[in-house]
């Protein structure tokens, strides 16, 4: 199973959005024996949360499931069973260095920005709805990148659908 994980700062916002948008598409596409998704937070202050109400209720207004969705920390583990891991901003991408355990060599997952797959070069970092109270803003954003990450990651790994 090729593994995705996206990573923000409270993995109750921007993260568990991505991971469940993201799973709907692989679902849509017919990839789902083949790529798994997961998210997690680089800050212990939500572990055990399901999402934000911000984020469920957009989630729901789409109708998007985020059945079994709840926070955790990054851990070393992540670097070993990840093959993909996508952060939100640049401050994720900083904070996730301090997790990343040495020696991982060949096995290294791919560590990438999520708007680096989005259509539009417009913004670099995923805005915080914890502040910005924008959730239907992330929505837009992270739909658009999802498409971009899926279309990449199937043309990296030379995926088929099996139907
Ligand atoms: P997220 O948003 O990183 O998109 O989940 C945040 C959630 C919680 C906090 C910060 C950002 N917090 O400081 O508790």
């Amino acid at each position: 199973m090729i593994k995705v994980l996206f990573v923000c700062l409270g993995n109750i916002c921007r993260s568990p959005m991505a991971e469940a948008i993201f799973r709907q598409k692989v679902k849509e596409a017919g990839f789902e024996d083949q790529i798994v998704v997961d998210s997690a937070g680089t800050g212990d202050w939500h572990i055990g949360n399901p999402p934000h109400h911000g984020t469920r209720r957009i989630l729901d207004q789409y109708k998007i499931s985020y059945e079994g969705i709840r926070a955790r920390q990054v851990a070393e583990d992540d670097f070993r069973d990840s093959r993909y891991i996508i952060v939100m901003d640049n401050q994720n991408m900083q904070d996730l260095k301090r997790f990343q355990p040495k020696g991982l060599g060949e096995e290294a997952p791919f560590i990438g920005k999520m708007l680096d797959f989005a259509s539009s070069a417009e913004l670099k970092d995923v805005p915080d709805p914890y502040y910005t109270g924008n959730f239907e803003e992330v929505y837009e954003l992270l739909q658009d990148s999802c498409q971009g990450l899926l279309q990449f990651i199937i043309e990296r790994e030379g995926l088929t659908a099996r139907s």
